[in-house]
């Protein structure tokens, strides 16, 4: 793992085709990498109704949907958008350099 100023590379861009999504462990945290039409975004991947993996869902746009109850996230925002999940997901800065995708821990938004 290396670090540029914070940000630490968490995968390369040619590892998530568009409309594709990928956990990564990175610091003790799980994060989900998703790959919404080349724009690409950082969240936990743990859901916050229960311990299901997000990155075993389902990606549509900018929503994933989660395996074991279906509840909802938007990936951009964090947002829950449907119950049981209520709690937003914590998201990640996220840049791209070159091929390489950087996400900021310290820097994760407070759900
Ligand atoms: S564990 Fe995700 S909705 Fe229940």
């Amino acid at each position: 793992m290396s670090v540029t100023q914070g940000f630490v590379v968490a995968a390369r861009a040619g590892e998530l085709a568009p409309g594709r999504m990928k956990r990564v462990d990175i610091g003790g945290r799980r994060i989900l990498l998703a790959n919404v039409g080349g724009h690409y975004y950082a969240v936990d991947d743990t859901c916050t109704h229960e311990d299901a993996s997000l990155s075993t869902g389902f990606l549509k746009d900018e929503l994933v949907k989660c395996p074991l109850h279906g509840s909802r996230f938007n990936v951009r925002t964090g947002e829950a958008l449907e119950e049981p999940a209520e709690a937003a997901l914590r998201t990640y800065p996220l840049r791209l350099e070159g091929e390489r995708i950087l996400i900021d821990l310290s820097e994760a938004g407070t759900p």
